[in-house]
């Protein structure tokens, strides 16, 4: 049985058929999340184009993952010449699944990722009022500098381990199993999500996302 985590979210690399998952994520997040995401207001067409693009690329995506639905996403974003691999790293959680460690979870595992990818240098930038991510991003000894609205994170994390390796493929070894062999009503304790919402939202209704007033625009992230 895979262990989850404490936040009762099950976490594997996504699948290139598992690309709307991604999109309903990101389609669910709370308007100002989806903000803190995308560095602005951005279009419900942005974030399918965005999708398309991030998860055709061959990005890491990272997801977690409660009753088959994705709650929380992490992307590793690689690029550079070999032997001085960059990556830049974006997470979201949805609401619901905040402030139970998810983010501090899913940033460990990406900073796991990146070594098991010999990466030199890992960035994530956020926005400078975003105090949560800044925190979580100091919790793993990156230097965090202020510059024009954005806070940015470096790390340059070490050599992959023989931990690194073991725990990556483990890990999915568990979640596929997870994923693929278990009924559904099995993979969580409780009542079963009604599809497409998640826990919580029964009690009080979501916002309807605001309507985008612009895309992004060249110095706000993708
Ligand atoms: C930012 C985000 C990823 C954090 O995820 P999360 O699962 O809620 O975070 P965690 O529970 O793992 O940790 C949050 C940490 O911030 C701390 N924190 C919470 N509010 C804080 C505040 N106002 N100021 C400083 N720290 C704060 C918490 O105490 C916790 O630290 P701790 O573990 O040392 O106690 C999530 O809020 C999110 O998806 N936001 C929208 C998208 C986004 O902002 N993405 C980042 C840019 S790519």
């Amino acid at each position: 049985m895979p262990r989850k985590s404490r936040s009762g979210l099950v976490f594997r690399k996504l699948w290139p058929s598992e690309r709307d998952k991604v999109r309903d994520h990101f389609l669910r997040l709370d308007p100002e999340d989806r903000h803190l995401r995308f560095f602005g207001q951005v279009s419900d067409d942005f974030i399918e184009r965005y999708c398309h693009e991030v998860l055709a690329a061959g990005y890491v995506v990272l997801a977690g993952f409660a009753d088959g639905e994705v709650r929380a996403v992490g992307e590793l974003r690689t690029y550079g010449a070999p032997g001085r691999r960059k990556a830049e790293i974006a997470i979201s959680i949805e609401r619901p699944y905040q402030s139970r460690g998810v983010g501090t979870e899913l940033f460990r595992r990406l900073i796991n990722l990146a070594r098991n990818r010999s990466i030199r240098t890992i960035h994530s930038a956020c926005l400078v009022d975003n105090a949560k991510m800044q925190r979580i991003a100091r919790k793993f000894g990156c230097a965090v500098e202020v510059e024009r609205g954005q806070a940015e994170a470096r790390l340059e994390p070490p050599w992959p381990s023989y931990f690194t390796l073991m725990e990556e493929a483990v890990a999915e070894g568990r979640a596929v199993i997870h994923t693929l062999l278990l009924p559904p009503a099995t993979r969580l304790p409780g009542r079963a999500a009604r599809p497409g919402r998640a826990p919580g939202a029964d009690a009080k209704e979501a916002p309807a996302p605001p309507i985008p007033a612009s895309e992004p625009t060249e110095d706000r992230k993708a």
